[in-house]
């Protein structure tokens, strides 16, 4: 994460579907994790049916020491009132949020707090303070944001004095505007419309800012990206692909996002160990330029 200066896993666990699991359960996610190398777990106050809920099966499950808490990086997100359905990035909001976090977590801070949806009423000065104040409090090291644009993250750059180090965006091998668009710019197509602001990958490319993929193995229409009767000529690729390099397809899913230059880091949802450990393998897969333009083809995209 250049903007952060610390070295983070290509491959995140995202924790927003394990508050039905058992405390055993939840270890052996994370054991299953952490022997494939991820370091990187990513959380918010809204996961789970009541605020903090999956943060707290994470905290009490794993009831982290000292030593482990230090070998990893702990990312949440503030910002969303959920249960009456509106975005608050006011002072006092980010304040409360972060301490029943902390609370939750069992842990002394928070690696990195992203703001999670864009909040229309914003005042970039009001987040200032609270970023400020909590980094002064050592209660959060690094600030990034979530669904962002461009332009919204330079809304909030006019007041906010520490760097973005994260955007984190819906990506995946079929809900992939993010890199198709810029392909059919200035074409008839719908591909070419903008649906992130404008050049969003090459805006946080070129600001250090580290792309993070969520539902990397979601269609974005319902339903998963792996599904050979949605996606007959996708899945044909995939497979081909799974067969030559040896891995699952889940692993085709998570090479075709962190084969990108811009080193997007792709945040894992499934609550399996196994598929952890199959999807966290394809970080390992570098595909040639012909394959990751295959699958993208193959996902229906146009490659004029
Ligand atoms: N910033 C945001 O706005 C935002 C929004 C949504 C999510 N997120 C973050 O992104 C993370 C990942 O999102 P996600 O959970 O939607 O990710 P995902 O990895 O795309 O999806 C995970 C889900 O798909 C299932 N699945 C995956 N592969 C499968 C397969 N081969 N066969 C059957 N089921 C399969 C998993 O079931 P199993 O558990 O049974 O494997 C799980 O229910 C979340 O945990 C959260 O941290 C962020």
């Amino acid at each position: 994460m250049p903007n952060a200066g610390i070295d983070v896993s290509a491959v995140a666990l995202g924790l927003m579907r394990i508050n039905d699991k058992s405390d055993a359960e939840i270890r052996n996610l994370y054991a299953a994790a952490r022997e494939s190398g991820i370091n990187f777990f990513d959380n918010a106050d809204i996961y789970g049916p009541t605020l903090h809920a999956c943060e707290a099966r994470f905290g009490g499950a794993l009831k982290l020491s000292s030593s482990e808490r230090e070998h990893i990086i702990i990312q949440t997100k503030a910002g969303i009132v959920k249960d009456q359905g509106y975005y608050d990035f006011s002072y006092d909001h980010i304040m409360q949020e972060v301490n029943d976090s902390l609370a939750a977590l069992r842990t002394d801070y928070i690696d990195i707090l992203l703001l999670h949806r864009p909040d229309a009423l914003a005042e970039p000065e009001e987040v200032a303070r609270a970023f400020s104040d909590l980094q002064a409090g050592g209660k959060v090291r690094f600030f990034g944001v979530s669904n962002h644009t461009p332009r919204q993250i330079d809304l909030l750059k006019m007041a906010v004095r520490q760097p973005i180090v994260a955007n984190q965006m819906q990506l995946s091998m079929t809900h992939s505007f993010l890199v198709a668009q810029g392909i059919a710019a200035n074409m008839r197509e719908d591909q070419a419309v903008v649906r992130d602001g404008g050049g969003l990958v090459d805006y946080c490319r070129v600001g250090g800012i580290t792309l993070q993929a969520w539902s990397p193995m979601q269609s974005g229409e319902g339903g998963l990206v792996l599904d050979h009767e949605r996606y007959p000529e996708l899945m044909e690729v995939v497979d081909h692909l799974a067969t030559k390099y040896g891995v699952t397809p889940e692993a085709i899913a998570t090479a075709w996002i962190t084969r990108h230059p811009a080193n997007i880091q792709v945040i894992l949802g499934t609550t399996s160990p196994q598929r952890v450990r199959d999807s966290a393998a394809g970080a390992d897969v570098v595909l040639t330029r012909a394959e990751w333009y295959a699958i993208l083809r193959a996902a229906g995209w146009i490659v004029p």
